[in-house]
């Protein structure tokens, strides 16, 4: 079937190893641990609530073994960590509900499940990974109170943890099938259930005709008027189980493929365009379920009679123990050593949460301990940090493991290792291991404690086990490439280091980092109600005393040297940076200019040839980089910005070799629409380039406005081995800089991989009798995947359904466009000439696919059927009948030639597939007629 090839190349994906940000683990006994819940409101962590909450989860756990033993094998759940506001630990302790241990990894930002007040209704998010994970469920707190809702909740854990997408279209769960009756978007349209009125469903009442899929062929019946009005229940199978798709409902026969079941009425229907098909290819949920990890025959371990899981709660200290632990060996010298003074530096005078203890570590041949740990209480104590950092020096060989021993032993853990010792270390290095204890067993050592291990690998030989020491101490490891314009990753990574351990709060966090090079002069930012606002400019090599840094807030007034209050500019000499503190009662929302007056190493305002090459030779004694830092203080300023990624490594870089950078945009908790976002992507080896995040629903994106943000990074463009360092930035509506992570490409294919085009998802046609036409509109997917311009689009047409789909190039060819850029809304007149190939009187189906600059075509769309016919009727003479438009683009080249029917008519609701009318004209008759279409 050939819709099922489509997104395969997505769905692959899922059997990487990722990086969503769970660390739910399946036990040998097939239980599930390690889910975490935070509680957010401190009102609703009451003991009563929180003895629901167990109580609650009993019952889902007991539910989901009776769910998955559809899949033969009764996966149940064992451990649930519990995160609440600090205020009520002790109360909750007290109580006695609950063992209770010390917080390692558990942070806000790791969260599993979010208890949201008030919330809306029990939701995934991004529901959009085949085989998950996914980012979060949120929901509403009332509901761990009822256990009505653990069906709910079990559907969303399905589509969290194994990606069972949704099977409603557009959230109606019925769709139009080719002959334009309404089926269920369950299974196959075979399903045997009720279709019954809504509003009869609560007094008992029977199906009403209404609902009934042989008599709900009405021409003008939507579908959200459907929705509106009518439910389908599916009927019990024989045995009296019940049949179904996703895990909303134990069910113990899944609606699955042709090999796995013979009986019609439970297959999957592949070609109902909903998220699920979409996200895993066609598949069913059975097949989607049997490939996942926690499924294969190959996983060890025996299913248990399930027993109530065990609900720890997490108890956050009121600090973090952190150690910093800087490579100092030879191979530092130079810019290393600078960047990693510089980063370090301002990470604990302005990143670090007052509040935690430091100690910090240096190694070369051997790891010393620079600083015992002391706690932040006011900038004197970062002030005596910082000195210590800015006294370092390179030289000597590498010795990871000792400096990870020294670490873990400041920390107190030492052997015996155990999960009681925790703590926070945050490892920098360029190079390779060379010296010192076997660095394999150190990490072992590492994973036995409870310790988090974030690493920062600044160079293409920083030893690559670091990735594997931040996974298996449940911490994040990123790579910094030397190679990027702003040369600040390192801070924007020491940054949300602190922001994803901390959670929301008090830190400061980066809102925009950019380049200059001097003597480039301005630039501004759009700052969000924020209580923080630093602008720090670095500028290696410059004397200080000879620049003016000033920044202008929206209402105009201006800070810098000169003003009046001496701790608003600050120059800190020992790291070559200028700091304007905006006073917190003067931090205004809106756009802030920045600029630099005399900053100039050669105190010319001109470059001439010299100054470039200068520049060239030595970027960073000639230029500089400019770092805003803002906080999220109070509750109601907050545009924040998440990032990550969803593949960690790339063993072997084919056509499977997609990596999709994600970004989650939200004010005030509400997904923020509208945002614009780029990656930037620095190999450690060659030019960085950038890819732009979108939230339009198409390509990579499979949500519009939903405040997801996604994009591609094709595998032409894995073309070295080595780490990939992803930074992400938010330039409107506010400015945000997020590092996404890093990920790991290994044998690099001789020649480029390249992908065909992207399927076309939204084909629609509609026809006009007065204008003669059969109207074809879609967006253009890409060149490869969903980027790029394609050369061409073909569109063919066929009286079989079957050649269309299975042998597309044999068909018909009606129409060829040029190719556009991705994204672009397209549109294409079919003439009656166009259609002369095609049968009159008999059903014919058109499908439309891109073909790439190098004559590749993509997998053809889902077929539209209709009926070239006869005259008949209409005396009207006009008559315009639709499917599902393309996403409306405010673009003025679409609006020139807009047909006269206008985007309010169009209906959205109306999907993919429906068959609609055809026209012909051949001169002496013209007809339009809705039909029925058989597929
Ligand atoms: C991270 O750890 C998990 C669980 O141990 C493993 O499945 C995954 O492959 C690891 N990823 C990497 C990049 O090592
Ligand atoms: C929910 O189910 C569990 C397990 O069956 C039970 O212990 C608990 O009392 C139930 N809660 C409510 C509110 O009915
Ligand atoms: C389906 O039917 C075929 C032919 O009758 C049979 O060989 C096959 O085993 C059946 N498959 C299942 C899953 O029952
Ligand atoms: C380090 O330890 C690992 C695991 O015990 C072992 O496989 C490896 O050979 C050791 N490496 C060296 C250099 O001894
Ligand atoms: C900095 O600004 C002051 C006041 O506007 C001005 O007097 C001074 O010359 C400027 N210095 C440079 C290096 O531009
Ligand atoms: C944010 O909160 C502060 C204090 O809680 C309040 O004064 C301010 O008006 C709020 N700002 C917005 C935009 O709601």
């Amino acid at each position: 079937m050939a819709a099922i090839n489509v997104v395969s190349w997505l769905l692959i994906l899922g059997l990487f190893s990722h990086c969503s940000a769970t660390n739910i683990r399946l036990n040998t006994d097939y239980r599930l641990d390690n889910i975490l819940i935070l509680v957010q409101n401190e009102n609703f962590a009451s003991v009563d609530n929180m003895k629901a909450l167990k109580g609650y989860l009993a019952y889902v756990s007991h539910q989901m073994a009776r769910a998955t033993e559809a899949v033969g094998r009764r996966i149940s759940i064992n451990t649930v960590r519990l995160l609440v506001p600090p205020s009520k630990i002790a109360e909750l302790k007290n109580a006695g509900v609950f063992p209770s241990m010390p917080a390692t990894w558990e942070s806000e930002v790791s969260a599993d499940v979010v208890l949201e007040n008030p919330g809306g209704k029990v939701k995934t998010i991004p529901a959009d990974e085949c085989y998950g994970p996914n980012k979060w469920i949120k929901m509403p707190e009332y509901t761990v109170r009822r256990n009505a809702t653990a069906n709910s909740f079990l559907r969303e854990l399905s589509i969290y943890l194994w990606g069972l997408l949704s099977e409603s279209v557009s959230g109606v769960q019925f769709y139009q099938d080719g002959s334009g009756t309404f089926q269920p978007s369950v299974c196959s349209s075979n399903m045997p259930g009720q279709y019954r009125l809504r509003n009869s469903i609560s007094s008992g009442a029977d199906s009403s005709s209404i609902c009934l899929s042989e008599l709900v062929r009405l021409e003008n019946f939507s579908l959200a008027k459907m929705q509106e009005i009518c439910e389908f229940t599916p009927k019990p199978s024989p045995t009296g189980n019940n049949w179904g798709s996703i895990l909303s409902q134990p069910v113990s026969l899944f609606c699955d493929s042709k090999s796995f079941n013979n009986d019609t009425r439970v297959h999957h229907s592949s070609q109902v365009p909903n998220p699920f098909n979409r996200a895993c290819g066609g598949l069913s949920a059975g097949e989607v379920l049997r490939k996942h990890l926690h499924f294969l025959p190959t996983t060890p371990g025996a299913s248990v009679q399930e027993t109530q899981p065990t609900v720890l709660l997490v108890e956050k200290s009121a600090f973090r123990d952190v150690v910093l632990v800087l490579d100092v060996s030879g191979s530092m010298s130079g810019d290393r050593i600078k960047n990693e003074i510089r980063s370090a530096t301002i990470y604990v005078k302005y990143f670090l949460e007052t509040g935690a203890r430091l100690s910090i570590v240096s190694f070369s041949a051997t790891a010393r301990e620079l600083q015992t740990l002391l706690k932040v209480t006011d900038d004197s104590v970062r002030e005596q940090l910082a000195k210590k950092i800015q006294s370092l020096a390179a030289g000597g060989s590498t010795n990871i493991s000792g400096a990870i021993y020294e670490a873990m032993s400041i920390l107190g853990a030492t052997a015996p290792y155990t999960k009681s010792q925790t703590g926070f270390v945050v490892l920098i290095t360029d190079g390779e291991h060379n010296t010192g204890p076997n660095l394999t067993v150190a990490i072992e050592q590492a994973a036995k404690t409870s310790i988090v291990f974030d690493t920062i690998s600044i160079s293409r030989y920083a030893d690559e086990r670091m990735a594997r020491l931040a996974n298996l101490t449940n911490g994040r490891s990123t790579f910094v490439s030397e190679n990027t314009p702003a040369n600040v990753e390192l801070e924007v990574s020491f940054a949300d280091l602190v922001k994803r351990s901390v959670g929301g709060g008090e830190n400061a966090v980066l809102l925009q980092t950019s380049a200059i090079t001097l003597p480039t002069t301005s630039g501004s930012v759009s700052v969000g109600d924020t209580d923080i606002l630093y602008f720090m400019i670095s500028l290696p090599g410059t004397t200080l005393s000879t620049v003016n840094f000033t920044a202008t807030s929206p209402t105009g007034t201006v800070y810098g040297r000169f003003s009046p209050d001496p701790g608003v500019y600050q120059i800190d000499t020992a790291v070559n940076t200028i700091v304007i503190k905006i006073p917190p009662h003067e931090v205004v929302p809106g756009t802030w200019n920045w600029w630099l007056t005399g900053a100039s190493t050669s105190g010319r305002r001109k470059r001439s040839a010299e100054e470039l090459l200068l520049i060239r030779r030595a970027r960073s004694t000639s230029s500089g980089s400019l770092i805003v830092i803002g906080g999220t203080g109070s509750a109601n300023s907050t545009v924040l910005l998440d990032t990550w990624l969803r593949v960690s490594s790339f063993p072997q870089v084919n056509q499977f070799s997609v990596q999709k950078i994600y970004a989650y945009v939200t004010n005030n908790s509400a997904p923020l629409t509208g945002a614009i976002l780029e990656a930037m992507v620095a190999p450690s080896s060659g030019s960085p380039f950038t890819v732009q995040l979108k939230d339009d629903g198409l390509g990579a994106d499979l949500t519009a406005n939903d405040g997801i943000y996604v994009a591609l990074v094709l595998p032409e463009k894995m073309t070295s081995q080595g780490d990939y360092g992803v930074t992400v930035t938010m330039t409107s509506p506010v400015s945000r800089t997020s590092t996404a992570g890093k990920f790991r490409v290994e044998n690099v294919a001789a020649a480029p991989v390249t992908l065909p085009p992207g399927r076309i998802t939204d084909l629609a046609v509609e026809s006009s009798v007065k204008h003669q036409y059969v109207r074809v509109r879609f967006t253009s997917p890409g060149n490869q995947a969903y980027e790029g311009v394609p050369a061409a689009y073909e569109i063919r047409a066929s009286n079989s359904f079957d050649q269309l789909t299975a042998n597309f190039s044999s068909c018909a060819l009606v129409g060829r466009i040029t190719g556009q850029p991705a994204g672009w809304p397209l549109q294409f007149d079919l003439r009656p000439e166009n259609l002369t190939a095609i049968r009159i009187n008999v059903t014919f189906f058109l499908s439309a696919v891109a073909v790439s600059t190098t004559g590749v075509s993509g997998e053809p769309s889902f077929p539209m059927g209709g009926v070239l016919t006869y005259p008949a009727i209409q005396a009207g003479g006009e008559e315009v009948v639709q499917t599902e438009p393309p996403p409306i683009r405010t673009d003025e080249s679409d609006k020139t030639d807009a047909p006269e029917q206008q985007e309010s008519q169009w209906t959205p609701e109306l999907i993919a597939g429906v068959a609609v009318t055809a026209v012909v004209n051949v001169a002496e008759f013209v007809a339009i007629v809705l039909v029925a279409v058989k597929f």
